[in-house]
This record gives structure tokens, C-alpha cells and sequence, in this order.
């Protein structure tokens, strides 16, 4: 039995790393696409069923043009070169968020990616792209609103980008900030929180064993009492 059903990670911190490199933010978005190799690698190895990684939230369409360009770009680039393993490892990619609005060149790769890897069994990856945590919850409740179905807890989950995915089990930011930034609200409910001050460019496999490690030492109670010695 693996440790977790969904591990969720905030990849924060590239822009800083290149900077106190004296290199461009760019070089750090590089950097972090290999960070994000190994760590999908090693959550595979470790049989984890779900891996999330926060790639683009809607607040980042406020960056400078030249950056997000070159951050589609960055995408389009990773996945032509890790479709095959993805293909090969049995990893069934998924996009959480609006695949409307991401430039075409790289909605294009990303959709021939979601076809190509629709029967992998052995993990689902998520990359939540174009994604906001509040925009999902109003667009589930338009849904249901529309539809005139009764508007549950049940019902607004299975309205979610995530429907049919456990909810996170732990959440993982790298580079220091203490928030979630508009990252699963809903879902995030009752997910263990690791932040630590590595950023992702740093983040090697070693580090995730010791998120993990900490997360095995959690007391997850649900609200519930804790159970008497
Ligand atoms: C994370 O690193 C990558 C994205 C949000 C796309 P940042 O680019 O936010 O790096 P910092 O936080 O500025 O260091
Ligand atoms: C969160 O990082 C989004 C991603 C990692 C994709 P940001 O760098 O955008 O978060 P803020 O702006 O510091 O909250
Ligand atoms: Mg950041």
C-alpha cells in the first residue's frame, strides 16, 4: 500500500533561484523542469496513484508577457520529450484547469499527450494549468445551478477539475511562501501541509522522502478525538 493517494506539490521558487545566481528567470524555469522529472520518476517508484503539480495558476497570466510565453514554451518542450516515458511508465496525464487560453502550439502537444496516455494505469499526473481554486468552485456551482441539480458537497466535488481523484493527501510547497495561492481550496480541506524553503530547481527525490517521512508522523484526525493509548 503506498504512504498516499495524492500528493499535491506548490513548484515555487524558480524565479529566486536563478536570480541569486545571477541568472535570468528563465534559467530557473529550466532547472525546474528537471526538479520535476525526478520528482514524477520517484513518485511512480514509490507506486503513489496521484501526483499534482501546480505548473500555471490564473494569477500567473499577470506576469510579464516574455515570461509566460517562454513558461508554454518550457511546457511544450517537457512534454514532447516525456511523452514516451510517461507512454512507457503507464502515467495517464491529466490537466486541471481551462485548457482554453493556453497558446495553441502547446494546447496541442498537451492534447495529444491526454490522448496518447489516456490508458495508463500505474499514476495519473495532474498538471494544474490556467488553474484558480476559486474559479473552479463558482463554475462547479454554475454548472449545477444550470442544471438545476441539488448543490451537495458530493455533487460540487464531482463538478470539480479533480472528479473521481482522492482529494490530496499532502501538499507540498517549495521556496519558502507560506500560502496555497489560490491552489485546491476545496479539496485541500483536510490535506497535511509541507512547505519547506528549498526551492523546486533544489528539490531532489532525497527531499521528498523527507516530506514524506514527516507526513508518516502526522496524527490525521478528521476532527475526530484522539483515540486513548
Ligand atoms: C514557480 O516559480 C513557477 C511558476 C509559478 C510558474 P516562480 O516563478 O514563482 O519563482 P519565484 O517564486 O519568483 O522565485
Ligand atoms: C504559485 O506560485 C503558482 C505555481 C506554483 C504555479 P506563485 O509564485 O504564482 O505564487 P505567489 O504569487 O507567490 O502567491
Ligand atoms: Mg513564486
Amino acid at each position: 500500500m503506498p504512504i498516499l493517494s495524492h500528493l499535491a506539490i506548490i513548484m515555487d521558487g524558480n524565479g529566486r533561484w536563478a536570480q541569486a545566481r545571477g541568472l535570468a528567470r528563465s534559467a530557473g524555469h529550466r532547472a525546474g523542469t528537471l526538479a520535476a522529472r525526478e520528482i514524477v520518476r520517484e513518485t511512480r517508484r514509490l507506486e503513489i496513484p496521484n501526483l499534482t503539480l501546480y505548473t500555471f495558476s490564473r494569477e500567473n497570466w499577470r506576469r510579464p508577457p516574455q515570461e509566460v510565453t517562454f513558461l508554454f514554451e518550457l511546457l511544450r518542450e517537457f512534454l514532447s520529450q516525456e511523452l514516451p516515458e510517461l507512454e512507457r511508465t503507464g502515467i495517464r496525464l491529466r490537466v486541471l484547469g481551462e485548457l482554453d487560453g493556453i497558446p495553441s502550439p502547446t494546447r496541442q502537444v498537451l492534447q495529444h499527450a491526454l490522448r496518447r496516455t489516456a490508458h495508463g494505469s500505474a499514476m495519473t499526473l495532474a498538471l494544474a494549468l490556467n488553474y484558480s481554486g476559486r474559479l473552479e468552485i463558482v463554475r462547479a456551482c454554475q454548472q449545477l445551478a444550470q442544471q438545476k441539480a441539488p448543490i451537495t458537497e458530493a455533487s460540487l466535488a464531482a463538478h470539480l477539475c479533480t472528479a473521481d481523484m482522492p482529494d490530496p493527501d499532502l501538499i507540498i510547497r517549495t521556496g519558502g511562501e507560506l500560502r496555497l495561492s489560490n491552489f485546491l481550496l476545496f479539496q485541500s480541506a483536510y490535506s497535511e501541509l509541507y512547505f519547506t524553503d528549498t526551492p523546486w530547481p533544489e528539490f531532489t527525490p532525497e527531499h521528498l522522502h523527507r516530506a514524506l517521512e514527516d507526513f508518516r508522523r502526522r496524527q490525521r484526525r478528521f476532527g475526530a478525538a484522539v483515540e486513548e493509548a
